[in-house]
């Protein structure tokens, strides 16, 4: 897989619209967005090399293949007690997530270790509710025995289903074992043809 630092913006209004679709990749600091992003790419430090460090808040592009984007989106979650869902996920991200017509689905990353987090469940509340295509990737599983890593996706998916009827795709991911490469690149294949085979028409 070719992987190419294309850009790094500090609001979608600055960021070129181009030829490719964009997949974009988002979840709370320290979720394991980066590792998940190098080993998607079979690349040791993309993700790292490319975005700033600190507080910094930008989008970051990756041209794939000379076939699509991969965006990396900012950490979401700072701003804790807020009503205003631009607060808490970010401005830009909302910005990006609503206006971007070329982007075809957002990964949620979520720590395997951890039981459902509010914040988690409240921007995919909100992606539902605005009708923003996502598909849940599930962050350092090697660190979980597998009946763990059941059980905690059991309770997600319980939450889930409380508001929804149906469930978004959902991958088990580890980037120390390069767990869940083939199929999120997989489903990321299917949406691009799908989607390019329905403006041929
Ligand atoms: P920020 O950019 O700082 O918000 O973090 P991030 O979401 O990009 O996470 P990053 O990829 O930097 O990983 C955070 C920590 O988790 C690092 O110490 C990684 O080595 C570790 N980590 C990430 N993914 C995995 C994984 O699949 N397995 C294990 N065991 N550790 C992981
Ligand atoms: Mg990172």
């Amino acid at each position: 897989m070719k992987a190419e630092f294309k850009g790094s913006y500090p609001s979608l209004k600055v960021m070129p619209q181009d030829r490719f679709k964009e997949f974009a990749f988002i979840g709370r600091s320290n979720v394991g967005k980066s590792s998940l992003i190098n080993m998607l790419c079979d690349h040791k430090d993309l993700a790292k090399t490319s975005s700033k460090p600190g507080k910094t808040q930008h989008i970051v592009r990756f041209e794939i293949d000379k076939k699509w984007y991969l965006i990396d989106l900012p950490g979401y979650g700072y701003a804790k007690v807020s009503k205003d869902s631009r607060k808490i996920f970010g401005e830009m991200i909302q910005e990006y997530l609503l206006e971007r017509e070329n982007m075809l689905c957002v990964f949620v990353l979520i720590d395997s270790r951890l039981e459902p987090q509010k914040i988690d469940l409240e921007f995919m509340e909100w992606l539902g509710v605005t009708g923003i295509p996502f598909a849940i990737a599930y962050t350092k599983t090697d660190k979980l025995k597998p009946s763990e890593i059941e059980k905690n996706i059991a309770l997600y998916k319980e939450k889930l289903l409380e508001t929804w009827e149906e469930l978004p795709d959902i991958f088990i991911t580890s980037a120390t074992q390069k767990t869940g490469q083939k199929e999120i690149l997989k489903l990321i294949d299917t949406v691009l043809k799908t989607a390019l085979a329905t403006e041929k028409k």
